[in-house]
C-alpha cells in the first residue's frame, strides 16, 4: 500500500481527483494520509475533511521566519510518514532539506508541456495567460519528479491539450485541468503504487 501525502495551495481540484480516482479503482494499492496546505483557508481541506482524511495546515503567518517555516512543513509530512509526496498544486517552492531527505519520492504537476511556461513565476493561471499571449496553439500539463530547481525534474508524463478560438487564462486552465491534469496526476500515481513507474527509469 502507497501512502500519500499531499500538499496543496488552493482549490484542490487535483486532490479531489485523487480522492475520487482510489474510490472508483482508478488508483489502486495506494491511502491518503494526510493533506498539507500553506494557506488555513484553503478549500482543498475542507475536501479532505469531507473525505476523511487527516488535513494539516502549517502557513507563513504561522511560521513568519521561512527556516521556521520550512521545518514546520518537514515535520508535518515526516509524521505522517508518506512513500511519496504529491505537491497538487502546492505554490510553495521546497527547501533543498526537503527535497534531499524525499528525493525520488516527490511529484509535482505543472500545467504546461514542460520546458515551456516552466520555472521560476510560472505558476497557476499565470501558466495559461503566458501561453495565451505566446499564441502557442497546443499546451498541456506535465507530472514530474522534483529536483533541486523549479520544474527540471525528470518528466514522467505528458498530456497535450488544444488552444482554442477565444480562450480566456480561466477557461483554458479548465480545459487543462479537465483533459490533461485530473487524468495525468491519477494515472502516474497508480504507476508508482504498482511499480511501473519508478525514479531513475523515466
Ligand atoms: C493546477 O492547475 C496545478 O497544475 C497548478 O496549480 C493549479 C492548482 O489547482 N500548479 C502549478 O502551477 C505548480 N507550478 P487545484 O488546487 O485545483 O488542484
Amino acid at each position: 500500500m502507497l501512502k500519500i501525502a499531499v500538499c496543496v495551495s488552493g482549490g484542490g481540484t487535483n486532490l479531489q481527483a485523487i480522492i475520487d480516482s482510489i474510490a472508483s479503482g482508478t488508483i489502486t494499492n495506494t491511502r491518503i494520509v494526510r493533506v498539507i496546505s500553506n494557506k488555513a483557508g484553503a478549500y482543498a481541506l475542507e475536501r479532505a475533511a469531507a473525505a476523511g482524511i487527516d488535513a494539516v495546515a502549517v502557513t507563513r503567518a504561522d511560521h513568519p521566519d521561512k527556516a521556521d517555516f520550512n521545518a514546520a512543513l518537514l515535520k508535518a509530512v515526516d509524521e505522517a510518514a508518506p512513500d511519496l509526496v504529491v505537491l497538487a498544486g502546492f505554490l510553495v517552492v521546497l527547501d533543498a532539506g526537503f527535497i534531499r531527505k524525499y528525493k525520488g519520492r516527490i511529484i509535482n504537476i505543472h500545467p504546461s508541456l514542460i520546458p515551456s511556461f516552466c520555472g521560476d513565476g510560472f505558476y497557476g493561471l499565470k501558466v495559461h495567460e503566458a501561453a495565451l499571449a505566446r499564441g502557442v496553439k497546443v499546451t498541456g500539463a506535465t507530472v514530474h519528479f522534483v529536483d533541486e530547481g523549479t520544474d527540471t525534474g525528470p518528466i514522467i508524463m505528458q498530456k497535450a491539450v488544444n488552444v482554442e478560438e477565444g480562450d480566456t487564462p480561466e477557461v483554458l486552465q479548465k480545459r487543462v485541468m479537465e483533459q490533461a491534469e485530473w487524468k495525468i496526476l491519477p494515472a502516474v500515481i497508480d504507476g508508482i503504487a504498482n511499480n511501473r513507474i519508478k525514479y531513475g527509469s523515466v
